[in-house]
């Protein structure tokens, strides 16, 4: 089955409204005639914004969390309805940073996926191993349990709304990129796990991203390798010079 690229730029707690316009405009026509499917995820305050740039271009805009509670008393957070109005296609969920500084838990990260598809998202869910688990062989292990608890009561047919981004925890932000014969590896298992609870079908059509420093010097041998479905990419987003090669890196 041949799938097809994702990569999507997340832009965390950077940039102001007006910069996160100026990079979308950037962005957009040098995407428009470009081969994979897109994605940018600025921050909540510049999602509007961006929208308007992005209208009629092919770039998903994304937002890069939402409460598990469509309404209630949660200072500070954002609704799945709220981001509904402004257009937002899909969400970034399970995200290690909202693990390590918000605390949130595997059974926290699939409320949040119930939630978003239950209100017609694309669910972008991240996981990924710690450099301690790594060391302790644990990689494997650590991806397949955040796999199974994150899809939950999932069906299949949700399921093709989700794209999986491997994240091991070490790479994001450092410089430290795993090989791409390391991250393929662990690629391989989440697909098997995908085939285990739901099907081989489901599993060949599984989008699964990598990512952790991927740069535009690492992301072509990152692409060729056979599980690897495109990127999930952070600082090197935050610059079209930097993120424009990295999505046409086969251009
Ligand atoms: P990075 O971040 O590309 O800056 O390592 C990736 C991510 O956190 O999604």
């Amino acid at each position: 089955m041949k799938r097809i690229k994702f990569i999507a730029g997340n832009w965390k707690l950077w940039g102001t409204l007006s910069q996160a316009k100026d990079l979308a405009k950037a962005l957009a026509p040098a995407l428009s005639k470009a081969p994979y499917r897109y994605l940018v995820a600025p921050p909540y305050t510049a999602l509007a914004a961006v929208k308007e740039v992005l209208q009629g271009t092919k770039v998903l805009l994304g937002a890069q969390d939402c409460s598990a509670l469509e309404s209630g008393a949660r200072t500070g957070e954002v609704s799945v309805l709220m981001l509904k109005e402004l257009g937002v296609d899909a969400i970034i969920l399970g995200h290690s940073e909202r693990r390590q500084f918000h605390g949130e838990t595997d059974q926290l990260v699939n409320e949040k996926i119930k939630l978003a598809l239950k209100h017609g998202f694309e669910v972008i869910y991240c996981n990924g191993e710690t450099l301690a688990e790594r060391e302790a062989g644990q990689a494997a292990a650590v991806v397949v349990r955040q796999t199974k608890e994150a899809l939950k009561d999932i069906s299949e047919a949700d399921l093709s709304k989700v794209t999986i981004a491997y994240e091991p925890v070490w790479a994001i932000g450092t410089g430290k990129t795993a090989t791409p014969r390391d991250a393929n590896e662990i690629h391989a298992v989440i697909r098997k796990t995908i085939a285990d609870i739901y099907s081989k079908q489901a599993a060949d059509a599984m989008i699964i991203q990598y990512g952790g420093s991927v740069k535009p010097d690492n992301v072509r041998e990152l692409m060729a390798m056979p599980d690897i479905d495109g990127a999930l990419v952070g600082g090197a987003s935050l610059k079209s010079e930097t993120f424009l090669p990295i999505c046409l890196f086969d251009q």
